[in-house]
């Protein structure tokens, strides 16, 4: 009889803690037959971080083609649980193929892991009964294991986990396990800095003293915003390159809400120019905040707080600078809601681009980070892991764009949402916030998440030094072309699209679970053709990487509260020429409120020491050699842009870096 012997290649994960103790065995799996539990009795010395260590199995028959390798741990004496995290298991076989099976997962004690390994199959290609039992039953296990939870029937559906301890090994992804400590600890750091100031209902008896916050930690750009932030051209310029450059629209027509006239703005154009030219020439823009109107204000006790809902004019000037020339506080024109303009008294003017940049600040997390990124995400997230399996193709394209999503929309619903959390005391309020989710949830369309198409719709193709718009658009042609060559290689075909029944589904539940069935969203039910799948993939891709880039990564840089505070404690003016700087500080938050919102800001911008930048795969997960070239591919042409905008920053006097590939990550992780 002879033996047959498979030598097996196991890498353990590159993170802390990945379980050195624990005894581990292996069983493989082929099409003639399955060899016996081998234990891998080496020292504990080959489970440390990073390392791979060769081991050979024998059987005393061939095993045929190796189908699956199954990976359990047993306690090591009694020691308590020691998880494992296990990268990848290379198999030899006796005629010298190598098979790659991707792990990357941690491994708990009396779990039985199997993996699958080889190239990626779509479900409709499984020949042998063996797995196609088996994928059946992982998308079984996956469908018990990922739940859909809602917590609003108006709102995108989540995962059902209500803490980070209920998560399941798997998803727990490559971040150590101390991770869910980590924000504790960071809070409490945080605390311990502002000493003093924390919880302090101490009011500001000068603007200058806030940047005492700023001691400990600032920024380039946090600097300049304390030193700009009363100046128009600056005002001007966060909608496009600020924090929320997803609001402004090119103006053709006034609203009728919003009677400005020919005579207020005059002084503000061109000499001799009208409103009525420069809107034909394309260079008036609106942001109007309607979509805040109605929303009740935060109300503790007994005291309440005042939403406005405004709209602000801007005026693309000769010298390239959007410039605000009219503001309008609330919805709805009366003499109590004038229309404010840049020749008012100083403070009058400086009020009113207040109250927008405070709306603004709300409508951004609101709507445009927490439910257009976060909770976007984990809708792709939850779907891919419950419709896909990992031997799927867009599973291994996808999975590393959900890396640490569950986790940190997890742990953000109880920092950000919770009692007394930042919002709980923000003008709008956790009820207002969920109102404003709500109404803009019914108003999504799968076209605004496209970037080109949401350029087009708010006319802004041509308008100058945005480059928000100059830097993601570039990103999501690469970003475009990189899955268009993965999706065509896996489907050559729209038929191949339309067979495979895992990926229907799984647009399915994105359609229902994000877009809850609204057909006028735009978002497709179901893929007919494979430039559809490429469209939608592009799409998941960009919102979780670019997007939240885009509107995470400035919040500590744009946290000097004047200039956007999330809490305002007084109506704004309803005539003119009564304010002064004390009305000003008078409406800021207290020292303790401030504290918090920096504090947030900053704890939203905090880095893992692990960040895994966008095009960065450090998980093998593909064996075959075409998505390898085109990972490749795909990061050359990230890096060229990379060096292209660190050069166009070095020419401006405001660098956008915020949509530089070197800062964006695969994954919505904070
Ligand atoms: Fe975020």
């Amino acid at each position: 009889m002879t033996m047959a012997e498979y030598k097996l290649k196991v890498t353990t994960g590159s993170v802390q803690y990945v379980g050195k103790m624990d005894y581990k065995y292996i069983t493989l799996i082929g099409t003639e037959g399955q060899s016996e539990r081998t234990k891998l009795d080496n020292f504990w010395i080959d489970f440390q971080t990073r390392t791979t260590r060769t081991y050979t199995i024998k059987s005393s028959f061939s095993l045929g083609k190796v189908l699956l390798v199954r990976v359990e741990k047993d306690p090591f004496l009694f020691l308590p649980e020691d998880e494992w995290y296990c990268a990848k298991i290379v198999v030899t076989t006796p005629e010298g193929d190598d098979t790659l099976f991707p792990c990357y997962r941690w491994i708990k004690r009396g779990e039985e892991v199997e993996l699958r390994g080889g190239k990626a199959m779509k479900g409709f290609e499984e020949e042998h009964a063996l797995l196609i039992e088996h994928r059946k039953k992982e998308l079984e296990l996956r469908k018990n294991t990922y739940l859909w939870a809602v917590n609003d029937d108006k709102l995108p559906h989540n995962s059902h986990f209500k803490d980070v301890s209920e998560m399941q090994a798997e998803v727990r992804c490559s971040a150590s396990k101390s991770d869910e400590l980590r924000y504790g600890r960071l809070i409490m750091a945080i605390e311990l800095k502002f000493k003093g100031m924390v919880g302090s209902s101490e009011r500001w008896d000068d603007i200058e003293n806030m940047k005492r916050i700023f001691w400990f930690k600032k920024t380039e750009m946090s600097e300049y915003v304390s030193e700009h932030w009363k100046e128009d051209d600056f005002f001007g310029f966060q909608f496009l390159n600020g924090v929320n450059p997803n609001v402004i629209e090119r103006c053709s027509k006034l609203p009728p809400n919003f009677p400005v006239t020919e005579e207020m703005v005059k002084p503000f154009l061109r000499d001799g120019s009208t409103l009525k030219t420069e809107m034909e020439k394309g260079n008036i823009f609106l942001c109007d905040q309607k979509i805040m109107d109605g929303i009740p204000a935060w109300t503790k006790d007994g005291n309440s707080l005042h939403m406005t809902a405004g709209l602000c004019l801007f005026y693309m000037n000769p010298e390239s600078k959007l410039m605000p020339i009219a503001i309008q506080l609330y919805q709805q024109p009366s003499e109590q809601n004038p229309i404010f303009l840049p020749s008012d008294p100083e403070t009058d003017w400086l009020l009113a681009k207040l109250y927008v940049r405070s709306v603004d600040m709300m409508e951004y997390e609101a709507v445009h980070h927490l439910m257009n990124t976060h909770y976007l995400a984990e809708v792709f997230a939850v779907a891919t892991l419950r419709c896909l399996p990992v031997i799927h193709p867009l599973y291994k394209l996808l999975i590393p764009h959900f890396r640490y999503t569950l986790q940190i929309n997890t742990i953000g619903r109880q920092i950000l949402l919770g009692p007394d959390a930042v919002f709980d005391v923000s003008t709008i309020g956790i009820e207002g916030l969920k109102e404003v989710m709500r109404r803009a949830q019914s108003k999504m369309t799968y076209s605004s998440l496209c970037l080109p198409e949401n350029i087009t719709a708010r006319g802004l193709e041509s308008i100058p030094n945005f480059y928000y718009r100059d830097d993601g658009l570039k990103l999501w042609n690469i970003i475009n072309g990189f899955v268009r060559s993965v999706v065509e290689y896996y489907y050559p075909s729209d038929s191949d699209v339309r067979e495979d029944t895992e990926l229907q589904e799984w647009i399915t539940e994105i359609f229902t679970h994000g877009f809850l069935g609204n057909k006028l969203s735009g978002c497709p039910a179901c893929f007919n053709t494979a430039q559809e799948v490429v469209k939608f993939i592009t799409v998941v891709i960009f919102t979780v990487s670019v997007q939240h880039a885009a509107v995470n990564n400035g919040q500590f840089d744009y946290s000097w509260v004047p200039n956007g505070s999330l809490q305002l404690l007084k109506p704004p003016p309803t005539t003119k020429g009564q304010s002064n700087m004390k009305t000003i500080l008078d409406i800021l938050p207290n020292v303790g409120h401030t504290v918090k919102f920096v504090a947030t800001a900053w704890l939203l911008t905090d880095k893992y020491t692990d960040v895994v930048p966008l095009g960065t795969y450090p998980e093998e997960r593909f064996d075959e050699p075409d998505p390898k070239r085109m990972i490749k591919e795909f990061q050359a042409e990230l890096s060229y842009l990379s060096e292209e905008i660190a050069e166009r920053n070095h020419q401006l006097k405001v660098p956008y870096s915020y949509l530089s590939p070197t800062v964006i990550e695969n994954s919505v992780t904070i």
